[in-house]
């Protein structure tokens, strides 16, 4: 039989900063998802990636010294490295660089052209360059961006428009027919408000910069980076590709995960962009809501109070922090982090509660049965009061699970786990461990422990992949005892396992020296963070390099290297050779006569066999072309340049 399929995704990131919790938060809840879908034994396609094109990109690009291209792979390994240390199970990774990506945006952004869906015109408005968002005057809160507080700018360029006052109505009809397509209801909502207060036509290009996918047909201008962003559900999955095989099988998403700010983009912008182009429109979009700190802010890396989720999981691992996420903030609302709430959630939940049923339940199984439980099992009311509870919770934990209610299902969980230990403290194992006649109602009863830490091992594998398969083989549960039918299956172990020690599953922590290391620890990281963008030098800096105008006397080919010039340069008083890295950029005869500036006291150096001294200033644009800083004839050469 074909196999139910389950297409989730989170947001693309932008490719402007580092990760930090917040997205690390919608990451790990989608991969919790998707996980806990295929255990169903659903066909799940799980696909997160990033959004690298845009002004933010590019001035972060120009702020860290590099290009576009370069800098955004750079974050992109970062972003992929952290899913790989979260445990993150994507099925897919998309890049809005990616051709395959930028070439199907193209084929998008023509067929709404052609379709008079998309037409050319001129726009006036506030930009928010952060958000990459025009505002209008009405928009504006106070004057600022309405999502993120900052400035905004006022902008006047010919651009492209997609006909989005179209579809006011028909996105108000489409939620009254599918009431579960934008979730919470609250974020529903306002959505309903936003579009009943009046939905103007969107601004779908740009030509204050290049770092995006041009029009094909128009390259000065290129796409607005949210409608490159939002396609790329469809892209990843082949949509007007060769390879359309994924599309047709995924296609509608089950679910969009997105953070409440762009519950907007995603269920206005985006379902009006599907039904211009005839495509179904996702399922639902589940808007969660966001982390914040103590002070109240929204955790965000321009903020400076980035929690670098690198520290926390290398301190105490992917499943605690991973746990600690589901678990503190109920899915839709908004939550606080605080290093305080992490420790107590693992010693009390981890540490305390799972971590020494386990290591209390082995250690019993160890002490009076050697590792190896007889085949006895004498239920009593007590024990079906367990099993009961357990074969009930399954069915609590799944519902909710549906729901993306994490933190209850695993409260249910813990549940379950606390009914353990107090089925500890009533059956009274160890008075039982006194008399040789009891044994067999001791057996049942570490039986009964580690058929609960079975069922307890299954449910927490979405979030704590990890724990789970480690406390299956601390109970001595082969892996098709531990399936999600098997879950709904009390008495499934059977009853001559044998245990197997481990350490303990979770140390438990001093709260107070923790506290204080990781204080330090997090500071230490942000003080880096903060102090990049401000590393000024002074007057005296500059001076330290002598910069005058030479003259182009001679300029040859280097014939060992593809990239070098080497030039003979009057510099005022003598001719000296520089070798720069040019090439593909000038002919040698183009450069005889011209005047430049060069740097004259930089160390000599040996390049490709030609001694350099000196380097002549040349820029180099997002593309990579160089051209050289050429000085007005009429200037000496010899002048100093200051
Ligand atoms: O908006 N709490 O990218 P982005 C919870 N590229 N979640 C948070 C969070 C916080 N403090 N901070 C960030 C973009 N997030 C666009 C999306 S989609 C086609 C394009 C999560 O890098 C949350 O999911 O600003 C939020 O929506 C997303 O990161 C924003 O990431």
């Amino acid at each position: 039989m074909k196999k139910k399929t389950f297409y989730i995704t989170t947001p693309i990131y932008y490719a402007s900063g580092h990760p930090h919790i917040g997205h690390t938060y919608s990451t790990v809840a989608a991969d919790v998802m998707a996980r806990f879908k295929r255990m169903l034994g659903y066909d799940v396609m799980f696909l997160t990636g990033m959004d690298e094109h845009g002004q933010k990109a590019e001035q972060s690009a120009v702020k860290a010294g590099k290009l576009p291209q370069e800098y955004v792979d750079i974050i992109a390994e970062d972003f992929k490295d952290l899913w790989k240390t979260m445990k993150v199970s994507y099925d897919k990774f998309i890049r809005t660089t990616n051709l395959d990506h930028k070439e199907a945006v193209q084929r998008i952004f023509n067929e709404l052209y052609d379709k008079g869906e998309i037409y050319k015109g001129k726009y006036k408005g506030w930009y928010c360059t952060p958000c990459e968002s025009f505002f209008t005057d009405k928009q504006l809160k106070d004057g600022k961006c309405p999502d993120c507080e900052r400035e905004v700018n006022w902008m006047e360029e010919e651009a492209y428009f997609f006909k989005l006052s179209n579809y006011a109505d028909k996105l108000l009809d489409y939620y009254k027919s599918h009431p579960q397509f934008v979730q919470p209801e609250g974020r529903k909502n306002e959505m309903i408000q936003f579009i009943e207060s009046g939905l103007e036509d969107l601004c779908v290009s740009r030509t204050s910069f290049n770092w995006g996918v041009p029009v094909s047909f128009d390259s000065k201008h290129v796409i607005y980076v949210w409608l490159d962003a939002l396609t790329n559900y469809i892209t990843a999955q082949g949509y007007l590709s060769n390879d359309d095989k994924d599309f047709k099988k995924y296609w509608p998403a089950d679910v969009h995960f997105v953070g409440k700010e762009i519950v907007r983009f995603h269920v206005v912008i985006w379902p009006a962009i599907l039904m211009a182009l005839n495509l179904p429109l996702p399922k639902q979009v589940y808007s969660h809501g966001w982390i914040l700190f103590g002070d109240g802010s929204k955790m965000s890396k321009s903020k400076g109070n980035v929690v670098d989720p690198k520290i926390l999981c290398n301190r105490y691992g992917a499943d605690t922090l991973r746990y600690f996420l589901m678990r503190e903030v109920p899915f839709g609302l908004d939550g606080y982090f605080s290093n305080e709430a992490l420790i107590k959630r693992i010693n009390f939940d981890l540490a305390n509660d799972l971590g020494n049923l386990v290591s209390r339940t082995i250690a019993m199984v160890e002490k009076y049965f050697n590792f190896t439980l007889p085949k006895v099992q004498r239920p009593s009311a007590l024990d079906n009061e367990l099993a009961t509870f357990a074969i009930n919770m399954v069915k609590d934990y799944q519902f909710k699970m549906d729901r993306f209610k994490f933190s209850s299902a695993l409260g249910d969980v813990w549940l379950l786990i606390s009914k353990c230990n107090k089925y500890i403290d009533e059956t009274m194992p160890w008075e039982l461990g006194k008399n040789k006649e009891k044994y067999d109602r001791l057996a049942t009863v570490l039986y009964n422990l580690c058929e609960a830490l079975r069922i307890v091992s299954i449910l927490i594998s979405p979030v704590m992949p990890s724990t789970a398969k480690t406390i299956q083989s601390q109970i001595g549960a082969e892996e098709k005892l531990c399936t999600w039918e098997m879950a709904q299956n009390w008495g499934a172990l059977p009853s001559n396992i044998t245990v197997y020690k481990g350490c303990a599953l979770f140390p438990r922590i001093d709260v107070k020296a923790e506290m204080e290391e990781l204080d330090n620890l997090l500071k230490a990281s942000q003080v880096t963070e903060e102090k990049q963008p401000e590393e000024f030098i002074n007057i005296d800096d500059f001076f330290k390099s002598q910069l005058i105008v030479g003259e182009i006397i001679e300029c040859d080919k280097v014939k060992k290297s593809k990239k070098l010039l080497k030039l003979l340069v009057n510099d005022g008083e003598k001719n000296r050779t520089i070798a720069s890295g040019i090439s593909q950029f000038y002919n040698p005869e183009e450069l005889v006569g011209k005047k430049v500036i060069i740097v004259s006291n930089l160390k000599p150096v040996k390049l490709c066999g030609v001694e350099s001294h000196g380097m002549i200033l040349a820029s180099q644009n997002f593309e990579g072309n160089v051209k050289v800083v050429f000085v007005d004839d009429s200037v000496p050469a010899g002048s100093k340049i200051s």
